[in-house]
């Protein structure tokens, strides 16, 4: 009983999103890949609850709130257990089980969809070993597949005629619940149903729980398509999953490493040569979703391609994917394979020890970014290097981590005067302002800090330039530091001060903005731009030059003592040259 009750809710968790029930309370936001609205369980002005559907819960930064779509409905709603479970099963157009001994019988003929799934992955793999099934099992003996892998990796037989829908129909399963599952599909002329896999070797796709929620089919020999899969089913979702993952987070998270490559059949054939932490998309390139789901096991998977024109292609595509989600310590890399070979056929042709060697000398994303955007382009003419330098700054723009994109601009400046001499991008370095490389101890002030707040939501422009430098700061500890983050978000595509606003009132900032008197001060005092960005810069300087200053007295100190050393001088001297800089630039 108690097993019927969590395979219950399991299947109600895979049906029903945790952001459709919450929204039927709470107004949510999307952010990126998660929502966020104001906490139902406790009372806040500036939203810290937050829905996480891949994940299945929601969260509350405040209060710690946190639960999956039955706890909302228990806590939100104060729905008693079997109450929140029946509203949950008629959402999801399921009926409800009864959870008692004498229904029992009952319960077991209404399966979850996990069961059927299951039922049929064991039906292929039953087949492949009947005689129906013989020229399936030796497709996979002559690609060099095992007992072993072939049990490991559920590999089956689906035969021509419609076995699995005769099968299914005797365990009790409904042409409806076949037909949602993608198992078996209606006749355009006939009306009838027969199944949707035929004569086809049969790959079970797991979730990460194990359970079988998908297939493919490879046709044995030529013939089109050379996979077909299931279609996207209520347990299905092609763009969130990664083949074999099931495994693969297991054994990479244990060896470090994550490879991933472009099909089935190189998955299957890496573990057979001893590397089981390999993934694959189905079909489709890599998707943000797919290389989030990457970056659970490792933070820098190893995308593995072909060396032909396809697999480069499919890499260049990867970078577009990647940029926007890098952050710190997060990358992919890169390893191409020759003579237009997969891994299944490198691996067979050469052995592991040359893939090994291969994959030790793997390319960093930024080396691809840069020969993506050199090695195809002539830079023989003015025009043409500023062209490739246009490209490249275009391309680094899409990292949305400030972090990692600065040292993109740095890296990639570097590399553009070693190769190309001096372009715009290097003039810009050289003559740069000065920046204090390390983070700011002193507080700002909190009236300050409510003073520039006020000051760039009424000039937006002047956002980007001064978020490099108040991220200088520690703002953790600002009342306004949420609007803040939003308005550096936003003032990126827009510097319409009073779209701004309405964005943050509609995001539930409204309040706080109306306690932003600062905003009423400076406009009824009619300051402009160049007045605002030169106080806001005083004030920032001003404490940069205080912390300066103290750091040089405790310098000094130093150096006076008798065990000084060179390297204490030579400190010594970088603060007062840094202070010089500083002055320097707030003169100017
Ligand atoms: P490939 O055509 O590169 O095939 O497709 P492969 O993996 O080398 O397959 P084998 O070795 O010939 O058996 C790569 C992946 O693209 C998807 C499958 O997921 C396949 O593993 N694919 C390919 C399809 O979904 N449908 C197709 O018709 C072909
Ligand atoms: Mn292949």
């Amino acid at each position: 009983m108690e097993d019927n009750l969590q395979k219950f809710l399991e299947e109600l968790r895979s049906r029903i999103a945790v952001s459709d029930i919450v929204s039927e309370k709470v107004k949510l936001t999307k952010r990126g890949r998660e929502y966020m609205g104001l906490c139902p369980f406790h009372n806040e002005k500036t939203p810290s609850f937050t829905v996480n559907d891949a994940k299945g819960f929601y969260h509350c930064f405040g209060c710690g709130a946190h639960g999956d779509i039955v706890g909302f409905e228990m806590n939100a709603n104060g729905l008693p257990f079997m109450d929140a479970i029946e509203k949950l099963a008629h959402k999801a157009g399921l009926p409800m089980p009864k959870f008692s001994k004498e229904n029992s019988l009952e319960n077991q003929k209404r399966q979850s969809l996990f069961e059927i799934m299951d039922l049929a992955a064991s039906y292929y793999e039953k087949m492949l070993k009947l005689p129906e099934g013989q020229k399936g099992l030796e497709y996979f003996y002559h690609r060099g597949l095992t007992d072993d892998l072939i049990q490991k990796f559920r590999l089956g037989f689906a035969p021509q005629n419609n076995g699995l829908k005769a099968y299914l129909k005797s365990k009790g399963v409904s042409e409806l619940d076949m037909s949602e599952l993608g198992l078996i599909v209606t006749s355009q002329e006939s009306g009838t149903t027969h199944d949707f896999f035929k004569n086809r070797v049969m790959i079970p796709i797991f979730d990460r729980q194990n359970h079988v929620i998908a297939f493919g089919g490879r046709i044995m020999g030529d013939g089109q398509p050379k996979y077909l899969n299931s279609p996207e089913t209520n347990l299905f979702n092609k763009r969130k999953m990664l083949y074999n993952y099931n495994f693969a987070r297991d054994a990479g998270y244990e060896k470090k490493r994550l490879i991933v490559c472009e099909g089935y059949m190189d998955v299957i054939a890496l573990d057979k040569f001893g590397f089981p932490y390999a993934v694959a998309p189905m079909g489709t390139a890599l998707t943000e979703d797919q290389i989030i789901k990457a970056w659970q096991v490792v933070p820098e998977p190893v995308l593995c391609f072909d060396g032909d024109a396809a697999g480069i292609k499919a890499a260049v595509r990867s970078i577009d994917r990647a940029l926007p989600l890098l952050k710190p310590g997060y990358s992919l890399q890169f390893m191409f394979l020759p003579d237009k070979m997969d891994p299944d056929e490198f691996l067979r042709a050469k052995g592991a020890d040359e893939f090994e060697k291969l994959f030790s000398q793997t390319m960093p994303l930024i080396d691809l970014v840069w020969q993506k955007n050199t090695r195809t382009h002539l830079a023989d003419t003015p025009e043409r290097k500023a062209l490739i330098e246009k490209n490249i700054k275009e391309e680094i723009l899409k990292i949305e981590n400030k972090e990692v994109r600065a040292y993109y601009v740095t890296e990639m400046k570097k590399r553009l005067f070693e190769t190309y001499g001096q372009g715009s991008f290097q003039k810009k370095q050289s003559n740069t302002s000065y920046k204090r490389p390390h983070q700011i101890t002193s507080p700002l002030k909190d009236v300050d800090l409510r003073f520039i707040l006020a000051a760039l939501l009424l000039f937006p422009q002047l956002a980007e330039e001064m978020e490099e430098k108040l991220m200088m700061f520690d703002l953790s500890k600002f009342k306004g530091s949420m609007i803040l983050m939003r308005l550096f978000e936003l003032s990126h595509d827009e510097h319409d001060s009073a779209k701004i606003y309405q964005t943050l009132c509609a995001e539930g900032f409204e309040k706080d903005l109306n306690e932003l008197w600062e905003l009423q001060m400076i406009r009824s005092q009619q300051t402009d731009e160049f007045q605002i960005k030169k106080q806001i810069n005083e004030l920032l300087t001003g404490v940069q030059i205080n912390e300066l200053k103290r750091d040089i007295r405790e310098a000094a100190l130093k150096i006076e003592k008798p065990n000084a050393s060179a390297s204490d001088l030579e400190q010594y001297l970088t603060l007062i040259e840094e202070l010089n800089a500083l002055i320097a630039e707030m003169n100017n």
